[in-house]
């Protein structure tokens, strides 16, 4: 295992990142060396997405591409996450020569799997995942913090209940602990993670003796001197309004909300299993705005559900414009082996979903065009977390999550958190320039020539929202 030279490449969401990083803190403490491309590596170790058919078919393709290469020379192919544990992700696994396999819930395997020659496939959930406290994260000024896995809900469209089962909340203790270490390391904002965090202590009906409720931890965390704490995702059915109380009362708890509406018909809405309807959605957002009136919202929609019609598609818009959500992440509807809306329900014609695709995205940019107008002129708390495209530049976000890009200037060339006044904005990026601690403007260093194009933010690329 010494020098073993391992690559990992990852896709889908925050969790499955931090999932990465486990695995990768295991490897190192074995004694593997970890290298930065394919072409370097004797093991290359793949964290898959199962959620719709694209990230599925990425990973076919490059599983593909990995085969073709160990026809060439030695070479350990190893398939983790979400797609390994179901049948599907079996199927291309056997197909591709996969030499190692590993569900969401055996990660801790790796070392083992690494052991022998043998074919190694684990896909049990090992308890020990959930008290394990990976090393903190190196230099960075953000990290994310699991602190529950799987999901008790049924959403009909869903296939992570199966591939993540049932939900097990962390101890306060390893929760409190892990965060201790990533604030000795410099973290300066968290994100707590889990598929519904406002069931954090819940699990499977039952509430955990001695759990604190999320909004408690919220504030355990808020108050733990860590500069910034962001939290995703809530299920509207399990949201509370003390959560919105937390947000309001602990300042380094950010005014960010992400909320998964998934559609704005009440017909669509019990299809999929969503248990609440428009109007508690719209309480909840009612709910927020009295805490915090500033609070930036995101959500996730699906387009084109098995049996939407124009009318409950108009709903989602109406919807849209009732609520003004800042950010959106929008789906067209994928059929998932597995789950009861591929069984019981019939595919709407792809044309009409990426019609109504276009429809809802158009609306979106115009939101968040509107909301990012807004923003012009005022002095927001930007992470800054280094070069952008063009290195004159750095690049982060705000506490709202918007992406932000600004001119190197003194005093603010590398990461950290600064204020910035936004003096420019497009639909999806904020543009502008870090100010001292007496509101003025610090002078900028090695600003590019004028009528020089700003950069656009990378941050647009940023992992996938939690299913
Ligand atoms: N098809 C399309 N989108 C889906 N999501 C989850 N399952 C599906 C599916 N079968 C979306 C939901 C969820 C986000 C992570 O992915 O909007 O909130
Ligand atoms: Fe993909 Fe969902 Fe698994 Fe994340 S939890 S990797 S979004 S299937």
């Amino acid at each position: 295992m010494v020098h073993t030279r391992c690559h990992l490449i990852t896709y889908g969401c925050q969790m499955n990142e931090y999932d990465t990083h486990l695995v990768q803190s295991q490897l190192v403490s074995l004694g593997a060396d970890i290298v930065s491309s394919v072409d370097e590596a004797d093991v290359v170790l793949v964290n898959t997405c199962a959620v719709r058919g694209k990230p599925v078919e990425k990973v076919r393709s490059l599983l593909g591409d990995l085969r073709k290469i160990k026809a060439r020379r030695p070479l350990v192919i190893g398939m983790m996450g979400c797609l390994a544990q179901l049948d599907e992700g079996q199927q291309i696994a056997r197909a591709f020569g996969v030499d190692i396999l590993l569900g969401p819930g055996s990660l801790l395997d790796i070392g083992k799997a690494l052991e022998g020659n043998e074919r190694f496939w684990a896909l049990h959930f090992r308890d020990d995942l959930h008290a394990h406290v990976p090393p903190p994260p190196q230099g960075t000024l953000q990290a994310h913090l699991t602190i529950m896995r799987g999901c008790d809900h049924h959403c009909t469209y869903c296939i992570v209940p199966t591939t993540r089962g049932p939900q097990v909340s962390r101890s306060p203790d390893d929760i409190l602990r892990e965060l201790d270490g990533m604030l000795a390391a410099g973290v300066q904002e968290v994100t707590l993670l889990g598929q519904n965090v406002n069931a954090y202590g819940v699990d499977q009906g039952a509430r955990l003796a001695g759990y604190p409720s999320f909004a408690q931890l919220l504030r355990q965390v808020g108050r733990s001197g860590v500069r910034r704490v962001k939290f995703t995702t809530s299920h509207p059915m399990n949201f509370t309004e003390d959560v919105a109380a937390a947000m309001a009362d602990t300042p380094a708890i950010c005014e960010f909300i992400h909320l998964p509406v998934q559609s704005g018909s009440d017909r669509v809405l019990r299809r999929m299993a969503r248990e609440y309807t428009r109007e508690q959605y719209l309480k909840h957002v009612a709910d927020i705005r009295r805490h915090l009136p500033h609070a930036v919202m995101a959500t996730d929609i699906i387009v084109g559900f098995p049996g939407e019609t124009e009318q409950d598609f108009q709903d989602t818009l109406d919807l849209y414009d009732e609520v003004g959500f800042d950010s959106a992440y929008m789906f067209i509807y994928s059929p998932r082996p597995g789950t009861p809306s591929y069984t019981h329900f019939s595919d709407l014609p792809r044309d009409v979903k990426t019609e109504r695709l276009g429809r809802l995205v158009a609306r979106q940019k115009d939101w968040s065009a509107r909301k990012n107008a807004a923003k012009v002129g005022t002095v927001q708390e930007v992470l800054l977390r280094g070069a952008a495209h063009d290195s004159g530049f750095l690049e982060g976000h705000t506490r709202g999550s918007h992406p932000t890009v600004v001119p190197r200037a003194a005093g603010a060339d590398g990461p950290g958190i600064y204020p910035v006044r936004i003096d420019h904005a497009t639909p999806h990026v904020l543009y502008g320039r870090v100010l001292d601690a007496q509101g003025q403007e610090r002078p900028l260093l090695n600003f590019p020539e004028a009528g020089q194009q700003r950069p656009e933010a990378a941050a647009l690329v940023s992992p996938l929202p939690m299913a």
